[in-house]
């Protein structure tokens, strides 16, 4: 994967540090300092960016970047700087919509009711439905390349918490983990059936190909996984943000496959969506119960976090699903204009 456009000052430093074209030093410190003092931290571009090329040296890294940048003290200075804003304005955001939740479940709820009241009891825009009914055959694409950015990694974020967990919640999460990865079969992995649906609609399958083209806010939900997984202090966050993946997707899949029957899109990128409808509907019980459930019924004090990640999960979906039907209403694309790129570039 190539280095990415930079968007701002912090991202400009940190691809230049990378590239090996400028040194490491205090000031890059200071310029996320800067970056971090941004009135936007759940979308910010310049900061959203900046997170995700440092979360990209912990999965794949970068073409012809020193692999050893991963753990180089000062570089993780500057994540800390960015990741401290980030989960503040995350934890801010989602306050309300855990109270929601657990009122929603009532005074005797056990945590995997307050989940499952959490995610009924959330208020967003439903993208699903719209691709279900009204969207473009150019519109479901302009998803795909948003989704690409997680889906084609899918899974890898959370599977940093497994070496985290006592052993029930552990034994589930590598369960469906197994299912994620293809449950030994490498051609079922989720992000390689994401890939060959990309292909096959015209788009590059390759990661990391749109992440010029898409907002700070499609990165930034990416960045609150990786963020969650890559702490350990974030566990119960993590398998929270899992739970609320899993048990928003059975139902919002099959409307994706509704879509694209009607609009006669490839049926490799339908069996994507397909996949998903059995499968999580299992993954949903499994993430409540046997992982979240189980975590907290050992370690009552993650309860808090558990709901924290749920509700993270669900507002940075929900960002997103703002900002695509709102561009859509307007009569624009989603994705960042040419010439937006080019700017920066
Ligand atoms: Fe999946
Ligand atoms: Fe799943």
């Amino acid at each position: 994967m190539h280095l990415p456009a930079p968007r701002g000052p912090l991202s400009a430093h940190l691809v230049d540090v990378l590239a090996g074209e400028v040194v490491l030093d205090a000031t890059s410190v200071a310029a996320a300092r800067a970056a971090a003092g941004t009135s936007a931290p759940l979308t910010d571009d310049d900061l959203h960016l900046s997170l995700w090329m440092l979360y990209e040296l912990h999965y794949r890294g970068f073409d012809g970047v020193d692999d050893g940048w991963e753990w180089e003290p000062q570089l993780l200075a500057v994540r800390r700087e960015l990741e401290t804003v980030y989960e503040r304005a995350l934890r801010t955001a989602c306050r309300k919509a855990v109270d929601a939740g657990v009122a929603a479940a009532g005074p005797d709820a056990d945590l995997p009711e307050q989940l499952f009241g959490l995610v009924s009891s959330f208020d967003g825009p439903s993208l699903a439905k719209h691709l279900h009914r009204e969207a473009t055959a150019e519109q479901f694409k302009e998803v795909l390349v948003h989704r690409s950015i997680y889906q084609l990694k899918e899974a890898d974020p959370h599977t940093w918490t497994i070496p985290r967990l006592p052993d029930g919640p552990k034994v589930a999460l590598v369960e469906l983990q197994y299912d994620e990865y293809g449950a030994g079969r490498a051609h079922r992995q989720h992000a390689h059936l994401f890939a060959e649906g990309m292909a096959t609609c015209g788009l590059d399958r390759t990661y990391g190909a749109y992440v010029d083209a898409v907002p700070g806010l499609t990165l930034a939900l990416s960045n609150a996984m990786s963020l969650f997984g890559l702490h350990r202090r974030l566990r119960g966050a993590s398998v929270g943000h899992l739970a609320a993946l899993e048990a928003t997707s059975s139902l919002p899949c099959k409307k994706y496959v509704g879509g694209i029957r009607r609009l006669d899109l490839p049926e490799e990128i339908a069996e994507y969506f397909d996949e998903h409808v059995e499968a999580d509907a299992v993954h949903e019980q499994v993430a409540v119960r046997d992982i979240c459930g189980a975590l907290v019924e050992q370690q009552p004090e993650l309860r808090t976090e558990v709901l924290f990640g749920a509700a993270a999960c669900l507002l940075t979906d929900s960002l997103l699903a703002e900002h695509v039907l709102t561009s859509w209403q307007l009569g624009l694309g989603s994705l960042r204009q040419p010439q937006q790129t080019e700017a920066v570039a």
